[in-house]
């Protein structure tokens, strides 16, 4: 979603908000746009579409003395993807960017409106630049203008604003959106997250939501409401993890091939010859707990979903699931003795984040399973799980899911050990299995070429439908969304059990069936309920162990003895048939139309 990158400084500028927002690319959007003050002359450019239009707008212009500058990548929400749409949005002599949704943007555009101000554009965020401008006006007081502007704004924001009546100076605020400040020497970097100013800053302040402030002569100075506040900066990581596609046409592909290795790093340590071990937990984290909330989004939800059939199966613990938007609004009813998980590839966004922050308000303990160390769910979790599965840059996750899901498996049998729910027999079973996931995640030569090969079979036709039932029909959840985010397909997950309630009458030819048929875990169940669709015509690809003779087509998988094994298996599979389907509909795989990595709005 937006990103944001600011800098003040010696340093050539261009160059710096350009590779800083390179590196916040994956995260989707569709304009970019950068401001400049040097040598009191205030310069900016927007372009709409890859950043190498921006790139060509800027050729020619360079920027090296002491300066101010901003930048943003947009992620339209208020308005179309047009010039006048991206950030920074320009008043008189100030210029703004800005993450997130003000809540109150009409009201207060009216208001402004109604005083004669002209907006360019239809966001948002343009207000801010326009309420700053008109309290300077009144009193002359750079900071106070800003301090009164933000204390105006309703909803999410993290902002940075320049002008030329303040022209070494950037000023900044944080509420509900992320933003950070860089340090190095003289130099401050601001970003909306650590990627674009590592190996840039050596150190690092997280800004906490409610704080405001200004950065001038190579300090910040910081807010909150109680007034001015002391910060303490952490050393930033130098390690960048910067993913490059290497070999592969896509960070997807790239990103589902490293899925066997990262997992090695999800279980190291955790992962004993007779144990689970989780050193970062708190030993105390189950004190009074007697039920699980799992709250999250989209493929996250699937992990979650997931992890709430291990969890009341082996871990005999209640354990609830919850879209992260539908648990914000619904009024729910918070009990002291439920554990609260979150869980999130970014750690970022917004509807997690809120439906936690709601929880800890309720007295919730909280446990975040992450893959962004110091991310703002991370930060605002009392215990987390990193899943580590490295830099996720494909919109559409794919490590990140698989990391996830082992973290909540090896999770369960963590708790299923602490609650005694398991026999050390089972435990051990469940680990010896544990240990082969990462030879089940492999995607050999032949896989993959029976993948491209099948693809062609399915680009047309009216629907997909994946069905699979117990764990198998979170994956086909997944398998769907992942199909649907990168081909613009329609597909849909569905519990096999249920297509005879309902879908089964979309049955025919034309309707795809990606049946998911594992020999570990109901088969007899599954295979009659394909039997019904094969039956009424509907072409039909299983993805099972076992030979199925209605199929149209079959991915053979190899594992047949653990259904989590089974589960990875045929994960990968359905990863691969959406690549390929989207690759032969010469789509972006990796920046997929109309989505953001990171989705902070909410
Ligand atoms: C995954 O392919 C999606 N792009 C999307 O559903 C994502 O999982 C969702 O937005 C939640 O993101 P998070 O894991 O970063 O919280």
């Amino acid at each position: 979603m937006c990103g944001i990158i600011g800098y003040v400084g010696k340093k050539e500028k261009k160059k710096i908000l350009l590779d800083g927002l390179q590196e916040l690319e994956y995260r989707g959007y569709d304009s970019a746009g950068i401001a400049i003050i040097e040598n009191q002359r205030l310069k900016h450019f927007k372009a709409i579409g890859k950043l190498e239009n921006l790139r060509e707008k800027t050729k020619k212009y360079e920027s090296s003395n002491f300066g101010i500058a901003i930048g943003h990548t947009r992620w339209a929400t208020h308005g179309k993807p047009t010039e006048l749409n991206a950030h920074p949005h320009l008043g008189k002599y100030s210029f703004v960017v800005h993450n997130g949704i003000i809540e109150n943007y009409q009201e207060i555009k009216a208001e402004l409106q109604n005083k004669g101000i002209t907006f360019l554009s239809q966001t948002d965020s343009e207000t801010i630049v326009h309420l700053f401008e008109s309290d300077y006006e009144k009193n002359r007081d750079s900071f106070q203008a800003f301090t009164n502007t933000i204390n105006r704004l309703d909803g999410a924001y993290a902002t940075l604003l320049i002008t030329e009546v303040e022209e070494e100076t950037i000023f900044f605020a944080k509420n509900g959106s992320p933003m950070l400040i860089g340090f190095s020497g003289e130099d401050i970097y601001f970003a909306s997250s650590d990627t674009p100013i590592i190996r840039k800053a050596t150190e690092v302040y997280y800004l906490e939501d409610g704080e405001y402030g200004y950065s001038k002569d190579g300090n910040v100075t910081l807010f909150n409401q109680e007034g001015e506040k002391s910060f303490i900066k952490k050393p930033l990581t130098t390690n960048k993890a910067s993913a490059q596609k290497d070999s592969f046409r896509f960070f997807m592909e790239k990103e589902i091939y490293e899925q066997g290795r990262v997992m090695g790093e999800t279980m190291m340590g955790r992962v004993l010859d007779n144990s689970i071990n989780f050193d970062e937990l708190e030993k105390s984290l189950f004190e009074n707990i007697t039920n699980i909330k799992i709250c999250a989004c989209g493929t996250s939800y699937h992990s979650a979903l997931t992890g709430a059939y291990l969890l009341e199966r082996i871990a005999k613990i209640p354990c609830q699931v919850e879209i992260a938007s539908e648990f914000r609004y619904k009024e729910p009813l918070l009990q002291a003795s439920t554990l609260f998980i979150t869980i999130s590839q970014s750690g970022e966004t917004a509807d997690t984040l809120e439906a936690l922050k709601m929880a800890k308000r309720a007295g919730l303990k909280s446990l975040s399973i992450c893959n962004v160390d110091n991310s703002s769910i991370v930060r605002e979790s009392d215990n987390a799980i990193l899943t580590r599965a490295g830099i996720e840059k494909g919109v559409a996750s794919t490590k990140a899911f698989a990391t996830q899901t082992m973290v909540l498996w090896m999770f369960t049998l963590y708790v299923a050990q602490l609650k005694k729910s398991i026999t050390q027999e089972q435990l051990q079973t469940e680990i010896n299995a544990m240990i082969h996931t990462p030879k089940a995640l492999l995607v050999t030569d032949k896989l993959h070429a029976k993948l491209h090969r099948l693809s062609k079979r399915y680009l047309h036709g009216h629907g997909f439908f994946f069905i699979g039932r117990d764990i198998f029909f979170p994956l086909a959840l997944e398998g769907a969304l992942k199909l649907k985010e990168i081909s613009y397909l329609h597909a849909e997950g569905y519990p096999a059990g249920e297509m005879k309630h309902g879908p089964i009458a979309l049955a025919d030819s034309e309707l795809f069936t990606i049946a998911l048929m594992p020999s570990s875990m109901q088969y007899e169940k599954i295979k009659s309920n394909v039997e019904e669709l094969s039956a009424r015509d509907a072409t039909i690809l299983a993805i099972s162990p076992k030979p199925f003779e209605l199929a149209d087509d079959c991915i053979r998988t190899k594992y047949s003895s653990h259904p989590m094994l089974e589960f990875f298996e045929m994960m990968v599979a359905t990863q691969l048939l959406a690549l390929e389907i989207s690759i032969r509909l010469g789509n972006d795989v990796d920046m997929p139309r109309n989505l953001a990595k990171s989705v902070t709005v909410e």
